[in-house]
């Protein structure tokens, strides 16, 4: 071959090197981001090495408790040699039904979903089943499903606790009750056992519901309108709130804040979200409900591990969804306020000593 010929090969050769490593570097997945609030965020941690391959459909990611859900659930998976695909459907059902399809399609072999809405995800199930998906609920029960599992908090114990925490602070007066999303099963839940507690105190003339309205997709700008609401048709006439959870105690507690009422309304709360742990320690907020998301996460992992595998998922109870009795695991809330902060959340590590006490004068700190 002539010396032109030679060198015309190797430019050739060259060029088309250099253009294969281009592409390779471009191809990311569009939807990979870091970012919570992305309407479908894909994180596939996926190797394509023949693992154990988990799909999770959150809800949503932009409230705080679903972070630490994730991280906990995906650390937890790894340890057990299982990838995890996670998408966000940013509290829409229609996205979260399309997006439970494409991870089926993408080869898994559970689906955990924490559903937007427990009964318009059902058909998914069998959907699933008919690729050979096992399907989790996580925290939210899918209703009216043939649901392979349900890991969970006994939730209607979270509403007693709420409810128990604010009638020892208020035995007496005008009660506002904010409950949570209308779509979510778990509100519903939140709700019984707060009444459990709350009827009979009806009943006997010591406490007045003077209102409960529900807060779409646990918004927190949602919760602000309903309690400004509530202030102003009850001329500020309100002792206490029985509060579903923290994202909506924030709007209520801005509200109250505005008439000057924030500290002197007693108001419960759910998650142990670190701003509503910092009212809760500056006196603004009564009581938030932990429910350790560590213990819950790595319950889950398990659990879909042995779905996987098709072994004993180890359940200790089942409540039934309108079709099944689902075999559940449910593990147990904790009451919070500034009194066991730190021998609950703080000694758990979920929130710092610093984070929490951060507003507050260092001499009024609390020996650790
Ligand atoms: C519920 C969940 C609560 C709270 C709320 C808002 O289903 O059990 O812990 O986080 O959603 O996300």
């Amino acid at each position: 071959m002539g010396k032109n010929a030679k060198k015309a090969l190797l430019s050739v050769i060259l060029i088309l090197s250099m253009l294969f490593t281009f592409s390779a570097c471009a191809t990311t997945n569009p939807n990979q981001s870091k970012s919570n609030n992305q309407t479908s965020q894909t994180t596939n941690t996926s190797d394509n090495s023949g693992k154990i391959k988990i799909g999770f459909s959150f809800d949503t990611l932009n409230l705080e408790r679903w972070q630490h859900d994730r991280d906990y659930f995906v650390q937890r998976a790894k340890e057990l040699g299982a990838d995890v695909l996670v998408q966000s459907a940013n509290s829409d059902s229609q996205t979260q039904y399309s997006q439970c399809q494409n991870l089926i399609a993408q080869g898994i072999k559970v689906l955990v979903i924490i559903p937007h809405d427990g009964s318009a995800i059902a058909p998914i199930v069998e959907e699933a089943h008919k690729a050979g998906v096992k399907v989790l609920a996580y925290d939210r029960l899918i209703m009216n499903a043939d649901v392979d599992a349900y890991v969970s908090f006994d939730n209607e114990k979270v509403g007693e606790l709420q409810a128990e925490a604010i009638t020892k602070l208020v035995p007496k007066g005008n009660y506002f009750l904010l409950e949570g999303s209308p779509t979510d099963n778990n509100a519903k839940l939140f709700e019984q056992g707060q009444k459990k507690v709350l009827q009979p105190l009806v009943d006997k003339g010591d406490i007045k519901i003077v209102g409960e309205q529900w807060a779409q997709d646990w918004l927190t700008q949602n919760a602000y309108n309903i309690m400004q609401n509530a202030l102003t048709a009850n001329n500020n006439k309100i002792d206490a709130v029985v509060d579903a959870n923290d994202s909506t105690a924030l709007g209520a507690i801005r509200a109250l804040q505005e008439q000057n009422l924030a500290g002197k309304v007693a108001i419960s709360g759910q998650d142990a979200d670190l701003a509503n742990c910092q009212l809760i320690v500056e006196g603004k907020q009564s009581m938030t409900v932990y429910k350790p998301v560590k213990e819950e996460a790595t319950k889950g992992a398990d659990v879909a591990v042995a779905l996987a595998k098709g072994e004993d998922i180890n359940a200790n109870g089942k409540v039934n969804n309108g079709k099944i009795d689902v075999p559940s695991v449910l593990l147990t809330p904790v009451a919070v306020d500034k009194n066991n902060m730190v021998d609950t959340i703080i000694k758990d590590g979920f929130h710092s000593l610093d984070e929490v006490y951060k507003n507050v004068p260092k001499d009024q700190w609390p020996k650790q």
